[in-house]
């Protein structure tokens, strides 16, 4: 993959990602000052945010089945969501319907359920299928790029898939809002335990104060 993903990401002070409150308005504010052209969600932060959202999920309409039209101008980004278990079955027209997003691209593995497949494909969503039991998350990315050439990746997730791109390579940025707090111990860190050959070094490339509270750092992977 050409193109280097971006993680942003809200921690606490020792570096938790759960635990206490995410200042939505400005972590998406930062989020999307990056101007991405991908946002790539976890599906458990996708499932989460669903249920946040919507008390009653609101039932499939005909249109729901059609693939949104697109305007050249539109300067939404397309949001890309691995998915290898079929967790946002039934559920992804309210991300399809929120006005946020161009449109979903699922991410699936050859595992992938053949009821969550068709239930895709008879609504038109873009998916990739790659690897066995998980979705190979390098190949499927490879596949994205091909095809929606973005310049810009910025994830919107949890420790899980942040974790994943570590691992494989694909990180180019580092993005953390930090607040002024010390979670207690139930509460893993963001970037504990990652599975890196060697350490990574970064340069910091831009460090404000968002408020009285929050700063936001940024960092390049050297
Ligand atoms: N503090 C913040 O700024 C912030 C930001 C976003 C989210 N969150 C919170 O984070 C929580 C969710 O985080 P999470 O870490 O549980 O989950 P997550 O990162 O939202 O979701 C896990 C993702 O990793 C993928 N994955 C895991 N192992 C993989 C593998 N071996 N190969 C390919 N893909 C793999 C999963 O794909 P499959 O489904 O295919 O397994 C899934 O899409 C939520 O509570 C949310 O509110 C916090």
């Amino acid at each position: 993959m050409k193109a280097k993903i971006i993680v942003h990401n809200q921690v606490s002070l020792n570096g938790a990602y759960l635990g206490f409150n995410v200042d939505m308005e400005k972590y998406y504010k930062a989020l999307n000052a990056y101007k991405p052209d991908l946002i790539l969600t976890g599906s458990n932060t996708a499932l989460q945010g669903i249920e946040m959202f919507n008390e009653i999920i609101p039932e499939e309409v005909e249109d729901d089945f059609r693939k949104p039209a697109i305007e050249k101008k539109d300067k939404r980004p397309y949001w890309v969501v691995p998915d290898s278990e079929g967790k946002l079955k039934d559920l992804l027209h309210v991300y399809r319907n929120s006005g946020y997003c161009k449109d979903i691209i699922v991410l699936i593995s050859k595992n992938t359920s053949e009821e969550y497949k068709q239930y895709l494909h008879e609504r038109h969503y873009d998916f990739v299928i790659s690897g066995y039991l998980k979705v190979d998350l390098r190949s499927a990315l490879d596949t994205v790029e091909e095809r929606y050439k973005p310049k810009t990746i910025v994830t919107d997730c949890g420790s899980k898939l942040i974790k994943r791109l570590f691992k494989l390579g694909l990180i180019g940025q580092v993005s953390l809002i930090v607040s002024p707090v010390i979670t207690r111990n139930k509460y893993a860190g963001l970037l504990t335990n990652l599975d890196i050959p060697r350490n990574i070094e970064l340069k910091r490339t831009k460090i404000e104060s968002l408020d009285d509270d929050l700063i936001h750092i940024t960092y390049t992977v050297i």
